[in-house]
């Protein structure tokens, strides 16, 4: 992996390489880990940082063959999981969580020299309307005490289920017909959570873009074609979205400015960091 832009990277970060161990791999995760730190919180009062990890391929698809997956490599999964590591709480929509298989983060996923006095792995939190998940499922039922998943839900979500997620997860009811991203992020602050993750998807994503409350974007271009069947990584945000008359700009959906923050590369793949231009320095 390489660093091209801006010019000048630390050198560690070379030393990542497909299988490589050892005290080389050791210094350039501590480089990758100085690469993606959270910016320090303001003091007195921290405020949260929303950082997105998202996947496309060269023309923009957000999927591939119908997951994510097919289109990452050993730089982006390393990558993934400094992201992961660095992030206090692992933010997803619950069509990610299906489409995906969602489950806890496992110890061995995250990179323990950067989680820096804080849970052995960070919690999953997933938004539902209904909880619409299997109640079973590791991902429900199997985190451990520590980093136990939280459960964003809507009063939409029938008693029983809140219930029976509640022996296991950490339930919140933070909204009665759908969680506004405003909402998702202060349950998440509430419990000390501020540096969030978004994973996706396209929907969640477009929600909290639209709302002005995503700081920075991660985002790994796959050298590959899609070929336009599947969406791109944000979709318009369910107010937006309604109505023939939506176009670019209009009202709900105006263009997010960025600011390149950095670019790695890695056997085709670009891994760019992007901040909302008004976070940029300077
Ligand atoms: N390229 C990438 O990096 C990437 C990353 C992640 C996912 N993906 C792909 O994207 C697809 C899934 O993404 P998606 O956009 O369909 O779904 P999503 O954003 O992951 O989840 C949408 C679901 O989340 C819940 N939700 C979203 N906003 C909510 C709100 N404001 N209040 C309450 N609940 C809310 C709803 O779940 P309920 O239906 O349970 O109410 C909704 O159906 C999959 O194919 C996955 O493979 C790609």
């Amino acid at each position: 992996m390489r660093q091209i832009f801006p010019a000048g990277a630390p050198n560690e970060i070379a030393n990542v390489t497909r299988g490589e161990t050892g005290q080389a791999a050791e210094s350039a995760i501590a480089a990758l880990g100085q690469l993606y730190a959270y910016p320090a919180p303001a003091s007195p009062a921290p405020v949260p940082w929303v950082r997105a990890n998202m996947i496309a391929s060269a023309d923009g698809a957000s999927t591939l063959n119908g997951r994510s997956g097919d289109m990452s490599g050993p730089a982006d999964r390393l990558v993934f999981s400094v992201l992961r590591s660095v992030a206090d709480v692992i933010l997803a929509g619950a069509g990610t969580a299906r489409a995906e298989k969602y489950r806890p983060v496992r110890p061995g996923e995250v990179w323990p020299q950067l989680r820096d006095g804080r849970t052995r792995t960070p919690p999953i939190a997933v938004v539902t309307t209904k909880l619409g998940l299997d109640l079973n499922s590791p991902l429900l039922a199997g985190a451990p005490p520590a980093a136990r998943t939280i459960v964003l839900t809507t009063e939409q979500c029938p008693q029983e289920r809140r219930a029976a997620a509640a022996a296991h997860a950490d339930v919140a009811v933070v909204g009665t017909d759908r969680v506004t991203p405003a909402a998702m992020i202060d349950a998440l602050a509430a419990r000390g959570l501020r540096r969030i993750l978004v994973e996706g998807g396209p929907n969640l994503l477009g929600q909290i873009t639209a709302a002005g409350l995503l700081n920075e974007l991660c985002l790994t271009y796959s050298p590959v074609l899609e070929g336009g069947r599947a969406r791109r990584i944000l979709t318009p945000p369910f107010e937006a979205s309604a109505g023939p008359e939506r176009h670019e700009g209009a009202a709900g959906w105006p263009p997010v400015e960025l600011t390149l923050a950095h670019v790695l590369e890695d056997s085709g793949l670009l891994l760019c960091r992007y901040l909302a231009a008004s976070q940029a320095p300077g």
